[in-house]
């Protein structure tokens, strides 16, 4: 049956600032919310004023949120409207696509379980490291004068050859900062890197990660890091940029030591949701899952943390990155995809139709639709048509092991933004809606939140169909 499309409430209008912060809020939109949350119906929150969605990608300033600005991540006053708007008491909340662990913190700030699958390792870490956390903020404090004092040592007497500790470092890196800065970050790096033994240092090489980008001197703007295009940096000393950094850390760890962020069990895997082996690594069930999948846009979530993978060395070489970052990640762009993977992907599709015809035709159809738009075109263009076939197997697999974990009366809600690679407009939303129904769940809503893809508008290439982040609702009866 077809889901109605609703338009969500304008939450800087009728719910006023995050719920978090109820201490701003003023009385009158203070009350709407709890008078929406209580009911656990209402209207769905379209944009908190203090972080939105996840069109601007993690809050620079939230507690836990402000370690490190993960691109299309959620705002955790965001999660916590939709958290109070489906009205979650106890249990475990689900999130199927971590990221850098939100959901996480807003379901801990509530005093509810975590469970979560991410497959970038690197953001696993950060998601592990403020949901489970090893180390006490003072520890963190102690390491961190450690570690300034020791990087202070280095760069005191550093040695006439800087130039040749800082050739060591990749193109991409050496590229991104001023001499001095780099040997600044390098020092703090090998500083940190001494005291692994130590359970504060990982979240000391967070505090260095996130320096990163405050102390550049070209774009390292999201998605793209240009070391091409000089910018004046934001912060001109990476040590005090570090100190700073390392504080907010401590403070939010205080925080759920003091149990102000309340104490909650959570588990977050590094692994592939399409894996159920990953599913089996969680305990229990879930009570809800408020999630956001990789959109069918092209964004490379491996790519966009380059500098932070490439200074760590966690990768060194682009084959690197594919095999050990991207190798879990749902196909959701072009340098992921190949003619083999839409073949074996299409097949899957057509397996499936038979069963659920929809919408398995329509994903074969538009597939169908999208290699003849692609034909046509006179440029030679990406290779879009490679690309859905496997990411809606994919979210099928993640929705069917989603189901399984998650105990009946369960809901889940996805963000989810539509796409028109050469102008074919794909419904994603509805369709991962309709899929949802394929392996069990009723899919409920379908929440207009926001238009978005205007920020491409001046590319002569762009199609010219509108396009809107939603948000869906499925229920396990
Ligand atoms: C839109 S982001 C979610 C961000 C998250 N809501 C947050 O607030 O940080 C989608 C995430 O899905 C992850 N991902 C992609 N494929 C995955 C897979 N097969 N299993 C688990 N996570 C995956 C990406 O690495 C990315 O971090």
């Amino acid at each position: 049956m077809p889901v109605a499309r609703i338009e969500a409430t304008s939450a800087e209008t009728s719910l006023g600032p995050s719920l978090e912060t109820s201490s701003v809020a003023s009385p009158s939109t203070a009350e709407s919310a709890s008078v929406a949350a209580n009911l656990g119906r209402g209207p769905w929150p379209g944009e908190p004023a203090s972080g939105r969605g996840r069109s601007h990608g993690t809050s620079s300033h939230h507690a836990f949120d402000r370690w490190f600005r993960y691109p299309a991540g959620f705002a955790t006053d965001y999660v916590g409207l939709l958290l109070d708007r489906l009205h979650v008491e106890s249990g475990t909340v689900v999130d199927c696509f971590t990221g850098s662990g939100v959901t996480g913190t807003a379901a801990r700030a509530r005093g509810l379980g975590f469970a979560g699958i991410e497959a970038h390792p690197l953001i696993a870490e950060l998601a592990r490291l403020k949901l489970t956390p090893s180390a006490t903020g003072q520890a963190v404090r102690d390491l961190a004068a450690c570690i300034e004092a020791s990087a202070g040592r280095a760069i005191a007497s550093a040695p006439n050859g800087w130039q040749r500790v800082l050739a060591e470092e990749p193109d991409l890196v050496r590229r991104s900062f001023a001499a001095e800065t780099l040997y600044a970050l390098v020092s703090l790096r090998q500083a940190i890197v001494s005291h692994a033994d130590d359970p504060a240092a990982e979240y000391l090489k967070w505090a260095l990660l996130a320096t990163l980008r405050d102390v550049a001197g070209v774009k390292v703007g999201w998605p793209y890091q240009r070391p091409g295009v000089a910018r004046k940096p934001r912060h001109t000393d990476a040590i005090k940029r570090f100190q700073v950094r390392a504080q907010f850390i401590a403070t939010d760890l205080d925080s759920v030591a003091s149990g102000v962020a309340k104490a909650s069990s959570a588990q977050v895997v590094t692994g592939d949701s399409r894996d159920s082996a990953a599913w089996a690594k969680l305990s229990g069930s879930g009570i809800a899952c408020v999630s956001s999948p990789p959109y069918l846009n092209n964004f490379d979530y491996a790519d966009a943390t380059r500098l932070e993978l490439y200074f760590w060395g966690e990768v060194t070489t682009w084959g690197d990155m594919c095999r050990e970052v991207r190798g879990d990640m749902v196909t959701a762009t072009t340098q992921q995809s190949s003619v083999r993977e839409k073949s074996e992907a299409l097949d899957v599709l057509r397996g499936r139709s038979a069963r659920h015809p929809d919408p398995a035709e329509e994903i074969v159809g538009l597939a169908e639709e999208m290699t003849k738009a692609k034909k046509e075109r006179q440029k030679r263009s990406k290779e879009y048509d490679q690309v859905a076939p496997a990411y809606f197997v994919a979210m099928w697999d993640i929705l069917q092991n989603l189901h399984d974990f998650l105990g009946a009366g369960s809901r889940a809600v996805w963000l989810v933004g539509d796409s028109a690679p050469y102008g074919v407009y794909i419904d994603t939303p509805r369709l991962i809606g309709e899929m949802s129904e394929a392996v069990g769940f009723t899919f409920t809503e379908d929440v207009h939140l926001r238009a978005r893809g205007d920020r491409w508008r001046q590319n002569v290439d762009r199609h010219n169909v509108k396009l809107a982040e939603r948000l869906i609702v499925m229920e396990k009866p």
